[in-house]
């Protein structure tokens, strides 16, 4: 180790230096990006978190020092002190903020050398998840990777400033607690001192947050990690982040405004975009009769018909039979001008449902002269009359069918105009559409278990004036509740809570948890419902899905600093992984062969 670094301090970054500061001495720091060495002249462009600056070993300049930089390779981490001076015409490069200039090498230390890396370090880098995932300290020098990173800062920032600003009080929740029902499996950690005992890392800290406005806190905010062992997708981490809060006093007319201000101000501080508030709402119903889901993706129509009446009493079998039973419904999906879409692309789609539980996907091909399709032949005229009229069928036009129970045929054929679109290519891809999802049902009913759950969580309030049907048809009841959406992506969910003790037993009594079971899970929460708990409500946004919208990224794993494999482990330091005998014994656990 020299002593360039006790002698010299970083005068610039990477990302400075122009064409105004020929002639300045100058410090940088960084590492060997790229290298090119003309045995002459040895070219390096130098690399640190801000940008590139190109640096120059000139024989002439200093012949020891350019001895020294044939020596150099990429990744190695060196300091240089040098001065700046302008390109030569022809040499600059327009595209680089510090194209116009390079430094000519008067002194520099290696602080390292860098092993050949397993791959470059590159934007347009093609190599195998895992490789990058085990040398992320590597992916992440990327520019693209880097960026990211930077805007997630600043997200945070932004959204830390507009809530501080708004009087929300910034408080930090238990990790080791007791279970939080959100839905998905917890992550237990087994306690030394209580033997035989866990914690469960939280899914949320929802009833932190509302405890907090029990104890008057009005308005609270956290940015906060929560964990979910859960089947991992594209947009799911096992542990992942939540920007969270709650505020007492209000109503959802007050709650989402509030959450509209902020997330404009993310949109305008960090992309320059001026979002149009207030976002269009459609209550939960409206939604999955439009688009099938209630995450839909409004960037474009091509919405779903329900036809249901029109097949009472055709000919065609499998329909009637569907059209009549309760809980069923046919619908229809128009993709105008899909006339000519191949029979094996129908065939991909019809596989493509099967997934969603859909029995098949009959269709309707309008032609010139004809309508070409599996299933027409059974039609009357009077059906295929009314069928035109409500599908608007035009010369050109593809329609879709789904028939069955409505879950499936609303699952199916909501996720079947998302691949279409994608397929022909009908989304406008330069637009964030927000919409509000309001209105959702209290519960659903879960058909493996016969029983009543949570739509969105045990501690969400009924709609006050639905109060009375909640014993007498709970499937009937809807809540304050609601889910932020963008593009197709439920960035964020929350609702009005209980906050009675009354209400919150006679809920736990409703989904099937017994008293005995109520106040072991939860009696700490209805005793704190006793004591003067004010209306409160919130929401939490999925901090890592807002960061893939805003950045344009399909993968999550592309907006976390270190995240997990599908299979939520680390090929970096690879976990999780097996422990010592000694510390299980000391935790008092036991494996057991599975
Ligand atoms: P919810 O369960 O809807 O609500 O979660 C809020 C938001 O968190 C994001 N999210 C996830 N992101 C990445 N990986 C996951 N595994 C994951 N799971 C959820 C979603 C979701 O919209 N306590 C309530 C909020 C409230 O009522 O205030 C809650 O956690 O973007
Ligand atoms: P089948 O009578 O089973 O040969 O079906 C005739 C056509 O109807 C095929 O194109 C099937 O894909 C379609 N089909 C059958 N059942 C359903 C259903 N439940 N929903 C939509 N289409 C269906």
């Amino acid at each position: 180790m020299g002593k360039f670094l006790q002698e010299n301090k970083r005068t610039h970054n990477c990302w400075e230096l122009t064409a105004k500061n020929e002639g300045e001495e100058v410090v940088l720091f960084g590492w060997v990006d790229t290298r090119r060495d003309h045995g002459g002249l040895i070219f390096v462009d130098l690399r640190d978190r801000y940008g590139i600056t190109q640096i120059v070993f000139h024989p002439e300049v200093d012949e020891r020092v350019h001895e020294l930089g044939h020596h150099l390779r990429t990744e190695y981490c060196l300091g240089i002190k040098g001065k700046v001076s302008l390109r030569p015409d022809g040499m600059r490069n327009e595209k680089l903020l510090t194209g116009e200039v390079e430094i000519d090498v008067t002194d520099f230390e290696v602080f390292n050398k860098s092993e050949t890396p397993p791959f470059m370090i590159e934007d347009s880098v093609d190599v195998n998840e895992d490789v990058r995932l085990k040398y992320r300290y590597l992916d992440l020098r990327r520019p693209h990777l880097k960026n990211i990173m930077v805007t997630r800062s600043k997200v945070n920032h932004v959204v830390r400033n507009y809530l501080v600003e708004n009087g929300f009080l910034e408080v930090e929740t238990p990790i080791l607690n007791k279970s939080t029902p959100e839905g998905a499996r917890d992550y237990l950690v087994p306690s030394r001192v209580h033997k035989g005992q866990f914690y469960a890392l939280p899914q949320s800290p929802q009833i932190f947050k509302q405890l907090l406005m029990i104890s008057g806190f009005d308005r609270y905010f956290q940015i906060v990690k929560c964990f979910r062992d859960e089947d991992l997708r594209a947009d799911r981490q096992p542990e992942f982040t939540q920007i969270d809060l709650e505020m007492s006093f209000v109503t959802q007319e007050d709650i989402l405004p509030m959450m509209e201000g902020m997330v404009s101000r993310v949109w305008k501080d960090v992309k320059g975009v001026d979002l149009q508030t207030p976002f269009p709402r459609m209550p939960y119903d409206e939604c999955i009769e439009r688009y099938g889901i209630d995450a839909p993706d409004t960037r474009f129509d091509l919405e779903l018909k329900t036809v249901t009446d029109i097949f009472k009493k055709t000919e065609f079998k499998v329909f009637r039979e569907i059209a009549n039973k309760e809980g069923n419904s046919i619908k229809v999906l128009n993709l105008k001008g899909g006339s000519d879409m191949s029979r094996k692309d129908i065939d991909d789609l019809t596989k493509f449902v099967s997934v969603y539980g859909a029995k098949g996907l009959a269709y309707i091909k309008v032609l010139e002269d004809e309508w070409q399709s599996p299933i027409v032949k059974f039609f009357s005229d009077a059906e295929r009359e009314e069928l035109k009229k409500a599908a608007n069928m035009e010369v050109g036009d593809l329609v879709f069918f789904g028939a069955g129970s409505s879950r499936v045929v609303n699952d199916s054929l909501g996720h079947l105009r998302e691949k279409v679109a994608e397929m022909r290519d009908l989304i406008d891809k330069d637009k964030f559409n927000f919409l509000w999802v309001t209105d959702f049902p209290l519960f659903d009913y879960d058909e493996e278990s016969k029983r009543y759950v949570s739509t969105h969580h045990p501690f969400t309030a009924p709609k006050p004036e639905e109060m009375d049907l909640l014993e007498k048809d709970p499937g009937a009841v809807h809540a304050n509740a609601y889910d932020l959406v963008l593009n197709g992506n439920e960035i964020g969910g929350g609702s009005i809570r209980i906050h009675t003790e009354e209400v919150q037993a006679q809920m736990f009594k409703l989904l099937g948890i017994s008293d005995e079971e109520a106040r072991q899970k939860f009696g700490f929460l209805l005793d704190a419902l006793k004591y003067g708990a004010p209306p409160h409500g919130g929401l939490a946004f999925g901090m890592d899905r807002l960061m893939m919208l805003l950045t344009g990224s399909d993968n999550i794993r592309d907006v976390i600093a270190f995240p997990k494999t599908q299979k939520a482990a680390d090929p970096m330091s690879d976990c999780p992984s097996p422990v010592d005998a000694m510390q299980l014994l000391e935790l008092g656990v036991k494996l057991v062969e599975s």
